[in-house]
């Protein structure tokens, strides 16, 4: 999956009054209580909150406090080295709670998911024996019943198979929606091998979810109070789920489907291959009212030498007729993308080409990467390993060029008017934040009665990471 939140922080415990099974008003202090820290993608982010929802019909509330916690969870991204080594020291650190914890009499179980669990296994409970259960992104939907046998005594459980039912249908109704906006998981796994990348391995083939259920689960986060849902897939326009006809939907179908949703007012999805961007998909940009102007689409590398050694299976010449084709359909589409510098062999000249796309592109979003070669990746014992130094410079002349795209894509937003949904209560008393349909982050003075409801807005300044403004009256 692609992009890119590195380090989120755990979950917030403020719905906790909002769970089923647990009334009005803080939880009991009975309560067990449950800390989930969440890693990497937005997959993940969608994953602990099914997680969380599986554990809140078991009566676990959630905490912001490790030490406070019956259960930690580290929900886990593989895709790059750091993302992956950070989990053990924080393993430490909760091994260390978990014995304080204990002398004062209290059980602490310590679980790792996501996608460190898939790829590592039982190695994880070898090097960090504290360690209680070890969760693929797959069997998440058996927490419950997983606890219940180390509570009986079971030690170091570790699951990692690609179960034969689906999680989806075994995982509880979801729970009221804490903001306007929601992810929904619509595809998983992907086919594509990009040689540097391990989500093939650690999520495994592509699987579309049926359409019904994602119409149901759709309508559920609409009623709820969700405006704006984003679609997600790690190739997320590969997707073909099952529509009620019993033939395949394309993304494009699916997304004309949840459009006819009354409440629902923004739809987007996350993250395309350039290969998939199909003829349909991209007449949905131009057609398609709630389909919002923006696109994420990992181009990686700007070399085509670069871009065959990473199996992408596109030039740069073809992404950019794509994006010319896109543009078309929509010309004010705003885009985003994933790069990598110091992919194996990645000479002075390649680099060049990458930053030659990325200014010919224009990007009003882009995530950079150091290439970190992942175990079992066909890169990663390719000749030409492009020495650290040289990857950090790279990727420090890359995120300058970056900055200057964002800085000149928000500053043509000042003196637009933009509609923006609002969100959450902004860091100063009085404002409010909210997205524009590009996505981007959008603060104005604002009634708080207004989250939730989207609003003209004239956009009066804009900094790297987000714009100023003030409703329009
Ligand atoms: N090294 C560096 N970046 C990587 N990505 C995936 N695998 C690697 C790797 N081994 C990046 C790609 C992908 C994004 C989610 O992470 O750019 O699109
Ligand atoms: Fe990884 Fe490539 Fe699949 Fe994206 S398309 S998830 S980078 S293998």
């Amino acid at each position: 999956m692609q992009s890119s939140l590195d380090d989120l922080e755990p979950i917030a415990s403020d719905d906790v009054a909002t769970q089923p099974g647990l009334g009005e008003g803080a939880p009991s202090p009975e309560a067990k209580r449950v800390f989930i820290k969440t890693f990497g993608c937005q997959m993940n982010v969608y994953d602990s909150e099914r997680m969380s929802e599986a554990l809140a019909a078991q009566g676990y509330v959630e905490t912001s406090e490790a030490s406070e916690a019956d259960l930690a969870i580290l929900n886990t991204c593989h895709i790059r080295e750091k993302a992956a080594e950070k989990v053990y020291s924080d393993l430490g650190r909760l091994r260390d709670i978990k014995r304080d914890r204990a002398k004062g009499g209290k059980e602490t179980f310590i679980a790792v998911a996501g996608c460190v669990a898939q790829a590592e296994g039982d190695e994880i409970v070898r090097r960090a024996p504290a360690v209680d259960l070890v969760v693929g992104p797959q069997s998440y939907h058996r927490l419950p019943e997983l606890l219940s046998r180390l509570r009986g005594g079971e030690k170091a459980l570790v699951e990692t198979a690609f179960p034969d039912e689906d999680k989806f249908d075994a995982l509880p109704d979801r729970r009221p929606a804490k903001a306007a906006s929601a992810f929904l998981t619509v595809q998983e796994g992907c086919d594509k091998f990009c040689t540097f990348c391990v989500v093939p391995y650690t999520r495994g083939m592509e699987f579309s979810r049926p359409v019904a259920a994602l119409m149901d689960e759709a309508r559920r986060l609409v009623d709820r109070g969700v405006r704006d849902i984003t679609l997600l897939g790690q190739n997320v326009n590969g997707y073909h789920g099952e529509g009620t006809d019993g033939e395949a939907k394309s993304l494009a179908a699916l997304i004309r489907e949840l459009a006819s949703i009354g409440g629902l007012q923004r739809i987007r999805y996350m993250t395309s291959h350039p290969r998939d961007m199909s003829d349909d998909l991209i007449a949905a940009h131009a057609h398609e009212e709630k389909l919002m102007p923006y696109l994420h689409l990992p181009f990686q590398a700007g070399s085509d030498r670069i871009l065959a050694a990473m199996n992408r299976k596109h030039t740069a010449a073809e992404y950019l007729r794509l994006i010319a084709r896109i543009r078309e359909a929509r010309p004010d589409i705003a885009l985003s993308t994933d790069i990598i510098v110091g992919f194996p062999g990645e000479t002075d000249q390649d680099f060049e080409d990458t930053l030659a796309l990325v200014k010919e592109v224009g990007f009003a979003h882009a995530f950079s990467f150091k290439y970190s070669p992942r175990p079992g990746t066909p890169a990663s014992t390719m000749d030409g390993q492009v020495p650290e130094d040289v990857k950090r410079e790279r990727l420090d002349r890359l995120q300058t060029l970056i900055e200057e795209c964002l800085a000149r894509f928000n500053g043509a937003s000042v003196g637009k008017t933009l509609p923006v949904l609002f969100e959450k209560a902004g860091r100063r008393e009085g404002q409010l934040v909210g997205r524009s349909p590009y996505l981007q982050l959008v603060h104005a003075d604002a009634d708080p009665a207004l989250v939730g409801s989207i609003v003209n807005v004239d956009i009066r300044s804009a900094g790297s990471n987000s714009l100023s403004g003030v409703i329009c009256g």
